[in-house]
């Protein structure tokens, strides 16, 4: 364990750090995975005392934080990030020690927040490390992106600098490639000549909420596929490497998001008011739905759809990949399923013999469950990545090579993104669409 470690969450009044970032910080805690004497200063705008604070947070996580005394390591300290001198007094806190400074902010304050830091010698690692965590989506196209990238590699080593990606701290997304590799008839199968095609899908039952202000310049395309989707794409369809090593393993997934190619049947949508959402334009057409086939322009994939599917307000929370295997016969396809959340696990569809005297096939699933191994509190995808962060291993964070390929293929996508079809709220509108279109070849 690192002895000191402790962090600094700019936005920290954002439902990202009330949702995610605070409990994951919390459990990491309790856990007794961070240092004893660890701090936690949590930034924001408003001018509020740390009790006001605390009471927009979850009723029983507030109550579990006092016994914990987790409360006495946190201060919320308000400031306005875009001004230099506001700057000046965290020189209170961060004079010694390691700090982990996590812009949980929209990314058009990566860059100001960022040289001011560095302005005061906060980023300067003579007393402990400094490192810095920016929240996705890094930017909000290539050249935003490739804009703040060289920013802040003026003022940055590379190795404090951790580009985060959630879904990469998730277990069964880790999973992919340990699957792949570890399974030969899994990855000997793992071509096109065996593979009909892949759907990934994440599903979201909640709206927008109090995000507007930032998911209206966003929408599901940046929010979700240029980053969460793609990586996924990336980690099924990559080169195995002879080791799993971070470096190589960005490289590959770099090379297979280069290969990325939007194909012209893409689907987006809004749910039925979204436009009455505190936050979005009267006339906003962002998407909240987006259904998508991508191919990776490779020998391996040649021909093979990647079917993407993504959406707010949607009937229900689940994530999951379907890797439809080509079928031999009449008996239905055979199916590896990935499910990510909420349950873990992965199952098998095989065609296996009815029990009884005839020859009669049934589709059968064979089934793994991954979260029942599971032994007490294991950190959640964002207490995982924040442990590295901490350790220093970026295996689990985005290479700036990864982010610049993936906003290459979403500018195009963005050149040719039609209007968002409206639909109802939790309903299934979208299944039955894409049925029609042929997306899903179901029997
Ligand atoms: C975030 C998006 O990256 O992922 C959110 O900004 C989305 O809009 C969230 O709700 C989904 O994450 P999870 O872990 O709840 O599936």
């Amino acid at each position: 364990m690192v002895k000191k470690c402790q962090f600094m969450i700019f936005g920290a009044t954002g439902d990202l750090t009330y949702k995610k970032l605070l409990p994951a910080i919390f459990s990491l805690y309790k856990e007794g995975e961070l240092c004893d004497k660890f701090k936690l200063i949590l930034i924001g705008r408003r001018s509020l005392t740390l009790e006001d604070y605390l009471k927009d947070l979850d009723v029983e996580v507030t109550k579990q934080l006092a016994f914990h005394n987790f409360k006495d390591h946190l201060t919320y300290h308000q400031m306005d990030f875009s001004k230099q001198e506001d700057y000046e007094a965290l020189n209170h806190y961060l004079s010694k020690e390691n700090w982990v400074f996590y812009l949980a902010t929209a990314p058009r304050f990566f860059e100001v927040i960022s040289s001011h830091l560095d302005h005061y010698g906060y980023l300067d690692e003579s007393a402990g490390f400094r490192r810095i965590v920016f929240e996705k989506p890094f930017g909000i196209n290539f050249s935003d992106a490739k804009k703040i990238n060289k920013h802040i590699s003026k003022i940055l080593d590379e190795s404090q600098i951790f580009r985060i990606d959630h879904y990469l701290g998730k277990e069964m997304i880790q999973n992919i490639l340990l699957t792949r590799a570890y399974n030969s008839f899994i990855e000997m199968l793992w071509h096109k000549d065996a593979i009909d095609y892949f759907e990934i899908v994440i599903s979201e039952e909640s709206g927008v909420h109090n995000r507007a202000g930032y998911y209206d310049g966003s929408g599901a395309l940046k929010d979700m596929v240029q980053n969460h989707m793609f990586q996924i794409v990336a980690l099924l369809s990559m080169d195995l490497p002879e080791s799993l090593i971070p470096e190589v393993i960005q490289e590959e997934k770099s090379k297979i998001l280069k290969q990325i190619k939007v194909m012209h049947n893409l689907v987006v949508g809004q749910y039925q008011g979204y436009l009455d959402e505190k936050g979005v334009k009267a006339d906003s057409e962002t998407e909240t739905f987006v259904a998508m086939e991508v191919h990776v322009d490779n020998r391996r994939w040649k021909d093979t759809p990647f079917y993407l599917k993504t959406g707010k307000a949607l009937k229900d929370k689940y994530a999951q990949v379907v890797v439809h295997f080509k079928k031999m016969s009449s008996v239905s396809e055979n199916l590896l399923i990935i499910q990510i959340q909420p349950d873990e696990g992965i199952k098998l569809k095989i065609n296996s013999k009815k029990p009884g005297v005839s020859n009669e096939i049934d589709n059968v699933t064979m089934d793994y469950c991954h979260s029942c191994l599971k032994y007490g509190d294991e950190p959640s995808a964002y207490g995982r990545l924040l442990l590295d962060v901490i350790l220093g291993d970026k295996s689990l964070f985005a290479s700036w090579d990864e982010i610049e390929s993936s906003w290459h293929a979403i500018d195009k996508i963005e050149k040719i993104k039609p209007q968002p079809l409206i639909y109802e709220k939790h309903s299934d509108w979208h299944e039955n669409l894409l049925i029609k279109k042929g997306w899903y070849k179901y029997d």
